[in-house]
């Protein structure tokens, strides 16, 4: 007997990047996770925290929920807990969307918000940037809506290309959703590297989803947990989703954990914001053609063609670090590197600099 899969599915094609990395002595600068690691001390900390009683019982997820909201000063009805957000991504799909829908997305951006709409047969519409001034352009999401878009998916900041949009601009772009009867979600990704952020207006708009993550500026893309906020009749629903409970003991006593100290998340962004500071003062030197960096851990290098970039993304490579290449076009030239401290910057540059002479 063969196993039955769905027919699009079995037609899905799904791209790895970043396979086979070496975690213990390369330098990650290609998915924008936090480039240094923890220290033993930390670890010690972090590690103490865990009872007799963690891996035997079942996860508790009231502690974190709690925490949470009392972080965010908000109700704990007005939260969700994910498997990261790229898990609130597809539940998303998953519960409110049919196939033959449309979602409007701001694109290029994280990958998972294709590949989701593939997976649940639903039609996926860019909002693109304007490829000269790199700002996104909002009649080509204006144009797209109509009354089969379930939602609109605007990272803000966003990457590969950095945007930043104002709590004015979001008001004025979730009225115009709310008049069309769509969900309008926040991505809040990179939050913490200077970008505002719109959990408050989830109060006066029912048709607003923020999502947060401890992938970034905490560091802990392995723990796999983030968060999404809406109004406690949306959450109500879209909790139905859950599985068993959220997530792992281990990763939600991890997360509760950084919120009750949150020096250790503003340290990761401190070395983000001096790392960045050095490497675009260098870039600047070098006369090399970037953007971003300023309210995300992400910068993007302008490279002549789609060839120089994969030549300099192995280049990295055979040397132990790891760069983000192979975007689609119109940005097929251009690689993207995560932001860490200033040590792993001058690393990058001087490899670099090696690779142009
Ligand atoms: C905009 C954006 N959203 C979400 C994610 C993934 O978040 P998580 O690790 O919480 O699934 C990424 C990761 O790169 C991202 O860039």
């Amino acid at each position: 007997m063969k196993l039955f899969i769905k027919p699009h599915i079995k037609k899905l094609q799904r791209y790895q990047t970043s396979l086979g990395r070496d975690l213990e002595n390369g330098i990650r600068l290609d998915r924008n996770e936090k480039v240094s690691n923890f220290s033993n001390e930390e670890m010690a900390c972090i590690l103490s925290k865990f009872k007799n009683y963690s891996l035997s019982a079942s996860p508790e997820s009231q502690p974190l929920y709690k925490i949470i909201a009392e972080t965010l000063n908000i109700s704990p009805e007005k939260i969700f807990i994910t498997s990261g957000i790229t898990e609130g991504i597809r539940i998303l799909y998953d519960f409110c969307t049919n196939p033959g829908d449309n979602v409007i997305c701001l694109d290029p951006t994280y990958p998972m918000y294709f590949v989701y709409a593939n997976m649940y047969q639903v039609e996926y519409r860019k909002f693109i940037f304007d490829t000269d001034t790199l700002i996104p352009k909002l009649d080509s999401l204006y144009n797209k809506l109509d009354r089969d878009t379930r939602f609109v998916f605007i990272p803000n900041p966003n990457l590969p290309i950095e945007s930043c949009f104002s709590i004015e601009k979001i008001k004025e772009i979730a009225e115009i959703c709310r008049k069309n009867h769509t969900m309008l979600v926040i991505d809040e990704a990179y939050y913490f590297f200077g970008a505002p952020t719109v959990i408050d207006l989830v109060e006066n708009y029912e048709n607003l989803i923020v999502f947060r993550t401890f992938s970034k500026a905490y560091g802990l893309a392995g723990l796999r947990i983030g968060f999404m906020v809406s109004q406690p009749q949306n959450i109500n629903n879209i909790s139905k989703s859950r599985s068993i409970v959220e997530s792992n003991t281990f990763s939600m006593q991890i997360a509760e954990y950084f919120l009750k100290n949150p020096h250790l998340r503003d340290k990761h962004v401190l070395e983000v914001k001096e790392g960045g500071a050095f490497l675009q003062k260098e870039l600047r030197k070098l006369g090399i053609k970037w953007y971003g960096g300023n309210y995300t851990n992400g910068i993007l290098i302008f490279l002549k063609n789609k060839k120089e970039s994969k030549q300099l993304v192995s280049h990295f490579k055979e040397k132990g670090i790891y760069i983000r290449g192979s975007f689609d076009e119109p940005f097929e030239s251009t690689i993207r590197v995560s932001i860490g401290s200033k040590k792993y910057m001058r690393q990058f540059i001087h490899i670099l600099k090696e690779w142009l002479n």
